[in-house]
């Protein structure tokens, strides 16, 4: 079965593969995804290292000058996709979205190298972009210097419509927008997908930045939705860490000392967002300066981060305490905004589930994260290799033969053998 399920998941990297990235699935979405590769690339390793760095440094090919990596590039043109390139309108050589997603890089190179010290001189010149693009936040997603940054439009978050951003979007307004037509809904059911209320909020967004011709160091303080994410955050943390660790391994010292720096400056910020009464961390709205009464695995997923072990302890509580026959639920189920099959407002994404378990194990809570591992993988054997799931009935959700699923597969079925 285990070996099946190996074989399973490596064809579906292959039917994904385009050469030099990977498409999350083919249909749905026809592009290069930004934290999509680095987590594809953990999966590719297992059977082809070399490809594995590829996906990483194609991804780093379209860095933009000021730091940012975009969080889609679009190698070729498929109306099958809303918002396209025209939407987005950049103007890079090769067309890319002007926002950004969870920096899992420097993190997924660090764990690719360790399996493959072969490939450490082809990888030297990713170490200095990736540091660029944890500088690019802290200087343009933190401007008051906090220690943490903001994400200026849900997508950024990866975790598209997470109940976190409802209160936050209220700000943003819908009117004035250009008609438009969505794709997403002709390739999922509708009543998965984020709704068109939510839309045109998203759109409202990316019309304001391309406003201001995406000069990055305007829209932070240009967007009314300026939210800081735990799980955001603990990404771009851990990434600074691993990252550190790497440069200090290849002697590049005063790389390592700058990740190390930022990753400092996180840590010490992100205890503010911890809720005692939801044994997990919330959401900060910046603009209200208030946190954000939402318990979503963005709160969970700060585990990825090396934070107190009493927070781990707890988080791993809480996790148990949603009841689900399958874990991890990106909201909790029973509270408010909960909805088993809508997207990111209850179903379970693997990506998540594998960033939660490996923080977890690290902290030293190998039970809960053995859960993780066992859950995940049983929803495979169930369901096959979705792009989400119901964590009540483990139905299948959204596109399917999807890429990261499958690389996490990869990557669990390592963590258990
Ligand atoms: C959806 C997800 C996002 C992911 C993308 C491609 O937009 O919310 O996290 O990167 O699909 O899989």
């Amino acid at each position: 079965m285990t070996d099946t399920l190996h074989a399973a998941a490596i064809d579906i990297l292959k039917i994904n593969d385009r050469g030099s990235y990977t498409v999350p699935t083919k249909g749905l979405y026809p592009f290069q995804w930004n934290w999509d590769s680095c987590l594809t690339a953990l999966g590719q390793r297992h059977f082809d290292a070399d490809r594995a760095l590829t996906e990483i440094e194609t991804l780093f090919a379209h860095q933009w000058p000021c730091g940012m990596v975009p969080h889609i590039i679009f190698h070729e043109l498929d109306d099958g996709y809303f918002p396209g390139p025209d939407v987005w309108d950049c103007r890079r050589p090769v067309p890319t979205s002007g926002i950004t997603q969870p920096p899992v890089a420097g993190f997924a190179l660090a764990r690719l190298l360790e399996s493959a010290p072969d490939l450490d001189t082809r990888a030297r010149p990713l170490l200095a972009r990736i540091t660029a693009w944890h500088r690019w936040f802290h200087a343009t997603r933190d401007p008051a210097r906090t220690g943490l940054v903001a994400l200026i439009h849900p997508w950024e978050s990866g975790r598209d419509n997470s109940v976190d951003w409802d209160i936050p979007f209220e700000r943003v307004p819908t009117e004035g927008i250009a008609p438009y037509t969505r794709r997403d809904t002709q390739h999922a059911d509708p009543a998965h997908r984020p709704t068109k209320e939510q839309y045109d909020r998203y759109i409202w967004l990316v019309e304001r930045f391309r406003g201001l011709e995406w000069q990055t160091d305007k829209l932070h303080d240009a967007s009314p939705f300026q939210v800081v994410d735990p799980g955001f955050n603990a990404i771009l943390i851990r990434s600074c860490l691993d990252l550190a660790a790497l440069c200090d391994r290849m002697g590049a010292v005063e790389l390592a000392q700058e990740n190390r720096a930022m990753a400092e400056a996180g840590l010490a910020a992100l205890g503010a967002l911890w809720s005692e009464a939801h044994g997990q961390y919330l959401c900060l709205d910046r603009i209200t300066g208030g946190l954000i009464d939402s318990p979503s695995s963005g709160g969970v997923l700060a585990a990825f981060a090396p934070i107190p072990a009493e927070h781990a302890t707890r988080i791993a509580a809480t996790i148990e305490g949603h009841g689900t026959r399958f874990r991890v639920a990106s909201h909790a189920p029973g509270t408010e905004g909960f909805d088993a099959k809508r997207y990111w407002r209850g179903p379970v994404w693997l990506v998540v589930n594998y960033m939660i378990a490996d923080g977890l194990e690290r902290a030293g809570c190998a039970d809960a994260a053995a859960r993780i591992t066992r859950s995940s993988l049983d929803l495979i054997r169930t369901s096959g290799f979705a792009e989400y799931y119901d964590p009540l009935t483990g139905e299948a959700l959204g596109g399917t033969q999807f890429t990261w699923t499958a690389a996490m597969v990869l990557e669990l079925l390592s963590m258990e053998g």
